[in-house]
């Protein structure tokens, strides 16, 4: 594995994370005992990076993710958010609250789920409009003084959030949707990601699922992404087009097209640390090859004109869901 640092924090983190959230929430398939080796595996592969939330599967992901933790504490650097309060039968219409009221709750009971004293790193998961960003992470500061969270986080904020934000206290890492189909932090928001000594976490980077072989656009009832533009209608049709082009451009390289997509990300940043996420062994395994795959500029020159063919992609979110982003 290779490394990078997470912020100016000095710590060293996998170039690559694992993304825990289809482990217990979202997307179908799930298989506790598979998840379970899979976490085992990141660890024999060095990927230390682990990404979780309260929000996903209501506490079942950090339950599952506490299992390990508890004996394996010291060799992982754990990532968590508060701040989307769980609605099962919408998850959609989840609400937020960034109160200094639910962050206490909220953490403590991470705490307990993941059997751990601390969280590394600590995400507010999505901005609360109804509470000033500047009270939401002076409370998170106050935990960072009693040693119950190391560093902060922000996810899905705007630049100006997080310029405010930062001046209340060091703000080391903005997870984002990035990927070649998500690219609307390019520009102002990274500007300030970089201007700030800040890492970059791009979720979704494998665009949840597209950017694999096995992408038929067959999404099981149940799943989370039957809700969600990309995977319906006239832009389902295009996104399949299009990773069947990307496809053939990976078998001539010889690579995974999920290695190209995450390769990538990689090559947008020393900074920049994705966190593709999986539930089974195989692919963790092809995931963490990634990180020793170089694009050259013609490489990925040929990827973005790819994409650039198929415009016609669609939204990440709904419109319900892309109004809690970005605030
Ligand atoms: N901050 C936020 O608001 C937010 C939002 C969404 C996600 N996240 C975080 O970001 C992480 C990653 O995002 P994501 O899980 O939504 O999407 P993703 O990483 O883009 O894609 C995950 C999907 O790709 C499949 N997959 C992974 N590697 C593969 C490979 N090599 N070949 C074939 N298929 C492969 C997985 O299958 P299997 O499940 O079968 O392994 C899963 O269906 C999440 O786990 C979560 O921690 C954060």
């Amino acid at each position: 594995m290779k490394y990078r640092s997470l912020g100016s924090t000095g710590i060293k983190i996998s170039s690559i994370g694992l993304g825990c959230m289809g482990m217990s929430h979202a997307y179908t398939g799930q298989d506790d005992r598979e998840s379970l080796a899979t976490l085992h595996k990141a660890i024999d592969l060095g990927i230390n990076f682990w990404d979780t939330a309260d929000f996903y599967g209501n506490g079942a992901n950090e339950l599952l993710l506490g299992n390990v933790l508890k004996e394996n504490r010291d060799k992982i650097v754990l990532a968590s958010k508060f701040g989307l309060k769980y609605e099962k039968s919408n998850l959609l219409a989840s609400k937020i609250d960034g109160s200094p009221q639910w962050l206490n709750e909220a953490l403590h009971e991470s705490l307990k789920r993941l059997q751990t004293e601390y969280i590394d790193l600590y995400y507010l998961h999505r901005v609360d409009p109804q509470v000033p960003i500047e009270e939401t992470i002076g409370a998170m500061a106050d935990f960072v003084k009693q040693g119950k969270i190391r560093y902060i986080g922000l996810s899905e904020a705007s630049a100006q959030t997080i310029l405010k934000a930062n001046k209340i206290h060091t703000i080391s890492a903005l997870q984002s949707e990035y990927s070649l189909l998500s690219r609307n932090i390019e520009g102002e928001i990274l500007d300030v990601v970089n201007q700030l000594g800040m890492s970059l976490i791009p979720y979704s980077p494998l665009g949840r699922g597209m950017f694999t072989e096995d992408f038929s656009g067959k999404i099981e009832e149940g799943d989370a992404r039957l809700l969600l533009p990309r995977f319906q209608g006239k832009n389902l049709e295009n996104n399949k087009n299009l990773m069947r082009e990307l496809n053939d451009f990976a078998k001539k390289r010889n690579v995974h097209v999920a290695q190209i997509a995450i390769a990538w990300l990689l090559s947008k940043g020393d900074n920049i640390i994705p966190i593709p996420g999986t539930k089974k062994r195989k692919y963790l395994e092809i995931n963490a090859k990634s990180v020793e795959i170089e694009l050259t500029t013609n490489e990925i020159i040929e990827v973005e004109n790819i994409i650039s063919k198929y415009p016609d992609t669609g939204e990440r979110y709904p419109q319900s869901a892309l109004d809690l982003t970005n605030k």
